[in-house]
């Protein structure tokens, strides 16, 4: 069985990121015994429905009384309705602050009980089960808790760092190919923003295939790159943890302007935005000529999207989301690479080199 600890560096508030085969038939083992009376498992129904009773069998051999509280699977659970919901369901199982909350799913659910989990009684401690390759690559780390409003994504939301972040590989064998891929991508952004990550030809293989000890090594080298990045950067202001953000303006817009009604999953928006990104580097003078061309290749193996999906959203509408988005301030603000491994952020793009982009996308396939 292939092991791996990731450290996520912040004095007392740091935590450590547990990457096994079978963790989560084995949380007694990893989880302090003693520390909590009581714990809320928050999950999907579909996530309980595979994993529920193995995490509270293993919470009762700790001595831990628990619960589950299953939500709706998807998007539409992000919502300050469920938020009440599980907050209501923490009173109601009577959670002290010494208690705790473990998000077990995607990163749906760690969004949502990591929000609840820093509100409760003004806070209380939260462990991370991730169970989808995006959530154990990405969301479950670096504590960014958030619900979607009305009027936007991701709009309400706390920082709050979980004690424990425990990734079972094991659990991704039943993953919809589809969430794979979208994980993949973001696997794909960090070998396109670190020189560490390599994704050869045999690695791909390898994950593709989900073969474990692979899984292990390159879900723990994804969290080595986001745990040094959140311990520089924790509270994200502008530092280094803004590189994480590799192909998401683009994506972010193609999600929002498409209504996130399942025609881009995250992943895949993503993916599009990264190639978006590296044309964008391209035209610039920033990369050399080939680094796009690479971008596509690297991620067309994983089935994942290249170009913007047809009928595509015009640019302009693309644009007015860009220029909105909480993280660029106001203009125009994207992640570029000079080649693969050194990102740096660049503010003050000219818009009509965008737009000349994206009409050129998916030229000549
Ligand atoms: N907090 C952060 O830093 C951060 C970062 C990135 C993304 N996010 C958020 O994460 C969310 C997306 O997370 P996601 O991609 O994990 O999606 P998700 O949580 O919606 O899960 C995707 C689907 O897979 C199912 N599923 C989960 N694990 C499974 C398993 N092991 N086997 C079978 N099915 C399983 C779920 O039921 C769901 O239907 C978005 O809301 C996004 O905003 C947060
Ligand atoms: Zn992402």
């Amino acid at each position: 069985m292939k092991t791996e600890l990731v450290r996520v560096d912040l004095g007392e508030r740091g935590y450590d990121v547990l990457v096994w085969t079978g963790l989560l038939d084995r949380l007694d083992e990893v989880l302090d015994a003693g520390r909590w009376a009581r714990a809320l498992v928050v999950s999907d129904l579909e996530v309980d429905s595979l994993y529920g009773a193995r995490v509270l069998a293993g919470l009762e051999r700790l001595g831990v009384e628990a619960e589950l509280f299953a939500v709706e699977p998807g998007e539409g659970s992000k919502s300050l309705e469920e938020l009440g919901r599980l907050l209501d369901g923490m009173a109601g199982f009577r959670l002290a602050r010494s208690d705790m909350v473990l998000a077990l799913g995607g990163g749906v659910v760690g969004d949502l009980a990591g929000f609840a989990a820093s509100t409760f009684k003004r806070g209380l401690d939260l462990v991370q089960a991730p169970t989808t390759l995006m959530s154990q690559v990405d969301s479950a780390i670096g504590g960014k808790t958030a619900v979607n409003l009305a009027s936007g994504k991701n709009l309400a939301g706390t920082f709050h760092q979980p004690v424990k972040v425990v990734c079972d590989v094991v659990a991704l064998s039943t993953l919809p190919a589809r969430e794979l891929a979208g994980g993949l991508a973001e696997v794909a952004k960090y070998s396109f923003i670190d020189p560490e990550i390599e994704l050869d030809e045999e690695t791909v293989a390898a994950l593709q295939a989900l073969e474990p000890d692979d899984l292990v090594s390159t879900v723990a080298s994804c969290a080595r790159v986001k745990a040094r990045m959140v311990a520089e950067d924790e509270l994200d202001r502008g530092g280094v943890r803004a590189v994480l953000n590799y192909g998401h303006t683009l994506g972010h817009a193609l999600e929002t302007a498409t209504g996130y009604g399942g025609e881009y999953t995250h992943g895949e928006a993503v993916s599009v935005g990264m190639v978006f990104a590296a044309m964008v580097a391209e035209r610039l003078g920033l990369s050399e000529v080939g680094l796009a061309a690479r971008h596509h290749r690297s991620l067309a193996r994983f089935g994942l999207p290249v170009a913007p999906l047809e009928p595509r959203p015009p640019f302009e509408e693309l644009l007015e989301i860009m220029l909105q988005d909480k993280k660029s301030a106001g203009d125009l603000t994207m992640v570029l690479l000079e080649e693969e491994g050194s990102p740096s952020l660049h503010r003050c793009l000219d818009p009509e080199i965008l737009r000349d982009c994206y009409g050129r996308m998916g030229e000549g396939e």
